[in-house]
């Protein structure tokens, strides 16, 4: 049976990105969050973008409510039990994520998909707190969700082949290029990313060059869109070192070791473009200036 209904856990920068692609797609979407103001707030920016589509001409104001008439926002996880996949995009902490799944197993039909935006935990260590390893994998979108095409479909040694396949089929219906991958932490895409970034760190903390030129010579000399101090601003500098420490745990190469400046942002409340402060300050969003950084 082919997926109509969708569930989203977490109405974040990720779960609001998500529960709008879909909508978008033509899927009725049932998004949840832990409470009202943390609902609205996640709506609000959905509603934002789609405002922005229709202003830039590429939706129709008609075509818009019709959107916003499939997308219904909730506090009760009960709203979920009749999803044909659902998908979770709360906080990377494992004993939350086995919560919430141990209640939606409980809720749930044995035919929906259990699906987990996660970016580095195990899928596998997920799957084995519910009764359907068979039928849970992991979909990992990229930030910003309604932009980016790429979506990893994530298999564990326990995921049923046509359920995979169907999920497969499900992305490519929210207009994204699915890619097949296994259960390794970080994936494809963050086990290539993230050294990357962790180096553009080390580049800076040796003094070979400023903020300022590590990203243009990735930009410029490479067409990347983003430099990497400007994309790990735009990530998060907290969440790229959650990341690394959870690579580094797994593959023990010190390639995934997190440079100590990265620690010491972090520790400072410097996570980047949403803390206002990263390797740029945005206290003018619309043109960030870097940080000078002592270290
Ligand atoms: N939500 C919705 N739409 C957005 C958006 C957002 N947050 N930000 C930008 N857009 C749209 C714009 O409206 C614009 O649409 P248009 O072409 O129809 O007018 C389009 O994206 C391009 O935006 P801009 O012209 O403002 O700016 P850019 O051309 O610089 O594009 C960008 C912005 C798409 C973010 C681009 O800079 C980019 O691709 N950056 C790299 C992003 C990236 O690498 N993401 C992956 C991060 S890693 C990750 O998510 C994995 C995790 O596990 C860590």
């Amino acid at each position: 049976m082919a997926i109509q209904k969708v569930g989203v856990i977490g109405c974040g920068l990720m779960g609001s990105g998500i529960a709008q692609t879909a909508a978008q797609a033509g899927f009725s979407v049932t998004v949840r969050e832990v409470n009202d103001e943390l609902l609205q707030k996640g709506l609000s920016s959905i509603q934002k973008n789609l405002a922005r589509l229709v202003e830039k001409g590429t939706l129709s104001a008609a075509d818009r409510d019709q959107v916003a008439a499939r997308l219904k926002g909730t506090t009760n996880i009960e709203e979920l039990k009749d999803s044909d996949i659902v998908i979770e995009a709360v906080t990377e902490q494992l004993p939350v994520k086995r919560e919430l799944y141990g209640q939606l197993d409980k809720l749930c039909p044995r035919t929906t998909i259990f699906a987990s935006n996660t970016s580095s935990l195990s899928i596998t260590e997920m799957a084995t707190g519910t009764s359907r390893p068979d039928r849970f994998l992991g979909l990992h979108f990229f930030n910003p969700v309604p932009v980016m095409k790429l979506v990893e479909v994530v298999r564990t040694i326990a995921t049923d082949a046509a359920a995979y396949e169907e999920t497969i089929q499900f992305a490519e219906k929210l207009g994204k290029v699915p890619v097949r991958t296994g259960d390794r932490t970080g994936f494809i895409v963050n086990r290539l990313l993230v050294p990357y970034l962790l180096d553009a760190i080390r580049v800076l903390q040796d003094g070979l060059a400023s903020v300022v030129d590590i990203d243009n010579s990735m930009k410029l000399g490479c067409g990347y869109p983003m430099g990497p101090l400007t994309l790990l601003d735009f990530v998060g500098l907290d969440t790229t070192y959650y990341i690394a420490n959870v690579m580094f745990d797994e593959f023990r190469e010190p390639r995934f070791a997190p440079p100590a400046l990265l620690k010491r942002m972090v520790l400072a409340g410097w996570n980047g473009r949403k803390s206002g402060r990263g390797f740029y300050d945005y206290a003018d969003p619309k043109n960030p200036k870097p940080v000078p950084l002592v270290f």
